[in-house]
């Protein structure tokens, strides 16, 4: 079996959204006033997500990432990674965290199965991450990475959203941690997901950005292939570098042909696109085989082409109907 949509693609890939909790407020992802959380009642258990990836893993789905909100602030994680670590064709199981408390936890999430971390960083200044986060403290998320390596995860991202005036002066310090540490620095254009907005509209700053400071450093790079993922990135290494940076546009320069993915949100839809508003409700389908099945099919036919996120920009109408629900609500 395989699940193959309208255009061609192969969906091998699931990110499964476990919570809409999140214990920081990042400008990008919420408003300041908070998103109202989902009941605990709504979100699906541990047993009803297994349920889910079982029957994906009959159709097809190989490798899986956990997502949020913040994914270690649901209860005892380890316990569904291993669960899911269980099930037959799961080749690979990965986390996207803000760091925060994952240098307590790394070592069982290990043992439990996550062998991939994505680490969200998009400053080093404490300063500026505590306004960019709404209160964290960026020394946790050192002190993650840090823990990451040593437990050994592998490949080791960190998540750098671009901000025009907040961190586009800090391109070469992580290009630079590039070079000194076996981590994938990988800069995302900053995407306008259920709030396409003026504070999108004056932060956003294409990737050519990167290039600039790269060549303004003087050291030679080029493309390298070596990085093991599943997603769009560009990836290039400096020369004598011990890791690599990567560049995701999906905003300048869309990559939704390549489209390997589904996502799952924590109340429960299958979502195609992360951009559009098309989802399929698995709660109905929970308990029968032939439903869930059918509902896996159902996103296929509906996934859109493409995002439109680029129209954003200048105004232009869209084909759709674009999602309402904010970042912490889909998982990225
Ligand atoms: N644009 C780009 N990336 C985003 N993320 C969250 N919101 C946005 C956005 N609007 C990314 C962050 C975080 C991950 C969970 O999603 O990099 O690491
Ligand atoms: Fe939380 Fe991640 Fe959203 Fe920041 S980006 S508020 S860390 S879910």
């Amino acid at each position: 079996m395989a699940l193959i949509d309208r255009f061609g693609r192969k969906h091998d890939y699931l990110r499964i959204s476990v919570t809409d909790r999140c214990n920081l407020r990042c400008v990008y992802c919420m408003p300041p006033e908070g998103v109202p959380f989902v009941p605990h009642s709504e979100i699906l258990s541990y047993e009803q997500i297994t349920e889910v990836v079982r029957v994906g893993a009959k159709l097809g789905i190989r490798r899986l990432r956990l997502t949020g909100g913040e994914p270690l602030v649901r209860k005892d994680i380890e316990k569904l990674v291993s669960q899911l670590a269980a099930i037959e064709g799961i080749e690979d199981i990965a986390l996207t965290t803000n760091g925060i408390f994952l240098a307590k936890k790394a070592q069982a999430l290990k043992e439990a199965g996550v062998t991939r971390i994505n680490l969200s960083l998009d400053t080093m200044d404490p300063e500026k991450f505590a306004m960019v986060t709404r209160g964290g403290d960026v020394k946790r998320v050192l002190d993650a990475l840090h823990t990451s390596i040593a437990v050994g995860f592998s490949p080791i991202k960190l998540n750098v959203v671009l901000m025009k005036g907040v961190n586009d002066n800090e391109v070469a310090d992580f290009l630079k941690l590039s070079m000194e540490h076996p981590i994938q620095v990988r800069f995302i254009e900053y995407m306008p997901i259920g709030h396409e907005n003026d504070e999108w509209r004056t932060k956003y700053l294409p990737l050519t950005h990167v290039h600039t400071i790269c060549d303004q450093l003087g050291v030679p790079y080029g493309p390298t292939d070596l990085v093991y993922g599943n997603g769009p990135a560009e990836n290039f290494r400096f020369e004598g570098a011990k890791g690599s940076f990567g560049l995701i546009h999906p905003v300048s320069e869309h990559f939704c042909s390549n489209c390997n993915r589904l996502r799952l949100t924590a109340d429960g839809f299958l979502k195609p696109c992360l951009y559009w508003d098309e989802e399929l409700n698995v709660k109905r389908a929970l308990g029968d085989e032939e439903a869930l099945t059918q509902l896996f099919n159902k996103a296929l036919e509906v996934k859109p082409e493409n995002h439109e996120m680029a129209n954003a920009l200048n105004h232009e109408a869209k084909s759709h109907k674009p999602t309402t629900r904010r970042m912490s609500q889909i998982g990225g």
